[in-house]
């Protein structure tokens, strides 16, 4: 994999619901190998996108706690990257509000995931459809070059490109037009139950592996997986099923998807299962136990999180205050 390095990096999940191996695989293992390539990365926990859908206030709080352990529990070293929570840093919301004054309303409307997402609700918030808004708001005020997406972020950042352009015309040069990072091998985990869907948190939990699921739960999902027609793996003939289980396991153990394939070739599914199984509960455990740690402590981890706003306040209220000046707000007298 060709990875940049000494770039700006921003990445973002929405605290909702459990994080699965489609996450890590997809998105997460990128996020820190792109760290660990000298990157400067601000990783983000997209709170304030999570309220734009129906969403649960009471355990709010601790599904967004779960989502900072987890994401450090990966590989995110605080001390490297910028680790924080988006309503940590109000900047994101006076960012987005400006951005809206020079968004076109057709813009919006016109978004798939919107189209998608709004045609699921019984009334629509404004907050979804201003949803991209915030997320180029988010990306502009690091002055990002790169942001490591799924496929289904894509046309997003081409929304933000195209408003950090009309913006620099308008008001004169402000944003570096950020790029996407899209990994083509692992844009894609399917779901263990239905290989021709997406693995997805609002799914069943029987067809996903939860990156914090308990070491018992693995086995048993993975036997009971969808699998193909026939009984043994044969590297010339794969179905989506086993396509899917081969992608994990080639991803998890850093082998050639077809190197995994041939070196189960002619045996039978139960035993690609059972080494699958294994190979998750291995690498699975140790990022369990360093979120169940990192969570004993709630204190400790507010404190990385409190660092890890005011770095990210530092950043983003510099490009905020050139966003005043060239919109012609006027400055209160200390700034
Ligand atoms: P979300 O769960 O939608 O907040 O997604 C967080 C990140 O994980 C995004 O970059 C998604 O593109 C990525 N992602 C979600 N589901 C999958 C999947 N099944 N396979 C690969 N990547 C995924
Ligand atoms: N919308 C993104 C998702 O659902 C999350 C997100 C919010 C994001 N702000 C971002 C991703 C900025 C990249 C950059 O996955």
């Amino acid at each position: 994999m060709d990875l940049p390095s000494n770039k700006r990096i921003l990445s973002a999940a929405q605290p909702t619901g459990e994080a699965h191996i489609g996450n890590y695989l997809g998105a997460f293992k990128q996020w820190v190998a792109l760290q660990d390539a000298g990157n400067d990365v601000c990783a983000m926990i997209a709170d304030l996108h999570a309220i734009t859908a129906p969403y649960d206030a009471a355990t709010f709080p601790n599904t967004t706690l779960r989502m900072a352990a987890l994401l450090m529990a990966v590989g995110l070293d605080p001390k490297k990257s910028v680790v924080f929570i988006q309503s940590h840093v109000p900047a994101h919301t006076e960012a987005a509000w400006l951005l809206t004054t020079i968004t076109p309303v057709g813009d919006l409307t016109r978004m798939t995931q919107y189209k998608d997402k709004a045609k699921k609700q019984k009334t629509v918030g404004a907050g979804l459809l201003n949803y991209p808004t915030l997320m180029a708001a988010d990306i502009l005020l690091y002055q990002t070059e790169i942001v490591p997406v799924g496929e289904d972020q894509t046309q997003h950042l081409e929304f933000a490109r195209t408003l950090a352009r009309k913006f620099n015309r308008q008001f004169g040069k402000t944003f570096t037009e950020p790029r996407a990072f899209v990994l083509e091998e692992t844009a894609r985990i399917m779901s263990l139950t239905d290989p021709t869907r997406k693995m997805s948190k609002s799914d069943l939990p029987a067809s996903r592996i939860g990156l914090l699921d308990d070491p018992s739960a693995i086995p048993r999902k993975i036997r009971a997986a969808v699998t193909d027609s026939g009984t043994a793996v044969n590297p010339k003939k794969l179905g989506p099923a086993l396509t899917n289980l081969l992608t994990i396991f080639a991803t998890f153990s850093e082998k050639p998807f077809r190197d995994v394939a041939e070196e189960y070739a002619g045996l039978g599914y139960a035993v690609v299962k059972s080494a699958l199984a294994d190979l998750l509960v291995d690498r699975l455990a140790p990022i369990r136990n360093r979120a169940e740690e990192l969570l004993w402590d709630h204190g400790e981890l507010q404190r990385i999180l409190a660092d890890g706003a005011e770095r990210a306040a530092t950043l983003a209220n510099k490009t905020l205050v050139t966003m005043r000046k060239r919109m012609g707000l006027l400055l209160p007298q200390n700034e």
